[in-house]
């Protein structure tokens, strides 16, 4: 069985994965770099590409030596080269053209919004497209019409913060842990989700995008008051797991309501979510709830893959079997340029 080795870092995970040519997952190696990251409340772009820079190698070792494969047995390099964080992608990209080219093997460059959508069809027997994919994550909140793996269209975006972005602030607001999401999740476990009483931002159907500052403005008055009343410079803790349960579901309200209207224009009857707010629980039981009631087939990754991990950038297999290989002097793609994601 023919090997890859993926490389993705294009934001705060240093990750390598080999995967075989049937997408069996061989290793999966992430280091995360969220304790770097902790004091900050959020990714330093800087700190993110130096530390894959020592990371890099080490986690490419490890991601062969725990599929017991041998860098001779390589049949391609797959890496993320977009969208992401300059520094970050760079470091990746760089290590994946060494590679390919001292092993004289194809490099394949991997669109990680892509891969985010393609990590919900791997283990699936049956192919995960056509479907709505859509990706939440700290960087985006995209829905996609999705008629294969490669060939994808943009259909609503956010305007604003991204989701897991809106998780973040949300959780510097009630002094909780970076990354935002989990620690959200976990405090919401012990609040009242109807307790406040926060906006549902363009949850209409003329308005297909997404916005969450607002939303997250909302939580920082519920929590420290109103300018022109007075105003805490703390957030009560007693108030904290009632806000954090209220704001995740202001938050998966809009999410499934638009995911909702995606499925009713595109007219499908499948939907693929990824990306880390995917792991949300509170999340996936309401998705699971809309897509029981309307008949709709639901492919969500499981957590370990819905944050940033090198196995999704297996997709490379489907651009190698139509041959769409990268040059050497490839270079990466930090912003979501292109409207249109078709290769
Ligand atoms: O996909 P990802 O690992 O990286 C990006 O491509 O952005 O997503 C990271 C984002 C962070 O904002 C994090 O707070 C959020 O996903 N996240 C979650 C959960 N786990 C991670 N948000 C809500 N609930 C979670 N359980
Ligand atoms: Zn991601």
């Amino acid at each position: 069985m023919r090997k890859l080795l993926a490389i993705e870092s294009s934001c705060d995970e240093t990750s390598a994965a080999v995967v075989a040519e049937d997408r069996t997952i061989l290793s999966n190696i992430v280091a995360s770099q969220h304790e770097l990251h902790f004091d900050f409340g959020g990714v330093v772009p800087e700190i993110a590409s130096r530390a894959h820079v020592r990371r890099i190698i080490p986690v490419i070792e490890e991601a062969l030596k725990a599929a017991d494969t041998d860098l001779k047995e390589l049949c391609a390099v797959a890496v993320t080269s977009e969208p992401g964080l300059v520094g970050s992608l760079l470091v990746g990209l760089t290590a994946a053209k060494t590679l390919a080219m001292s092993l004289d093997i194809p490099l394949v460059t991997v669109d990680h919004i892509d891969a985010h959508i393609y990590a919900c069809g791997m283990g699936q027997q049956e192919s995960a497209f056509p479907c709505v994919g859509f990706v939440v994550s700290g960087g985006h909140t995209n829905l996609y019409d999705c008629r294969s793996a490669t060939d994808t269209t943009l259909i609503a975006g956010t305007t604003d913060d991204a989701a897991g972005e809106a998780f973040d602030k949300v959780a510097r607001i009630l002094h909780l842990p970076y990354p935002g999401g989990p620690s959200i999740q976990k405090a919401a476990e012990k609040g009242d989700p109807t307790s406040y009483q926060l906006p549902r931002p363009m949850m209409r159907a003329d308005k297909p995008h997404f916005s969450f500052s607002g939303l997250k403005t909302a939580v920082l008055y519920a929590a420290r008051g109103v300018p022109g009343t007075e105003q805490l410079d703390h957030t009560p803790e007693e108030c904290v797991p009632n806000l954090a349960a209220s704001f995740q579901a202001a938050v998966s309200d809009v999410l499934v309501f638009k995911c909702r209207q995606a499925l009713k224009k595109l007219g499908y009857k499948r939907l693929c979510v990824g990306g880390g707010v995917a792991a949300n629980q509170h999340f996936r039981e309401q998705l699971t709830d809309m897509c029981r009631r309307h008949r709709v087939e639901l492919l969500i990754a499981p957590p370990e893959l819905c944050t940033d991990n090198a196995a999704m950038a297996a997709i490379a297999w489907e651009y190698l079997e139509q041959g769409k290989t990268a040059n050497l002097d490839a270079d990466v793609l930090p912003g979501l340029v292109r409207p249109h994601v078709s290769r």
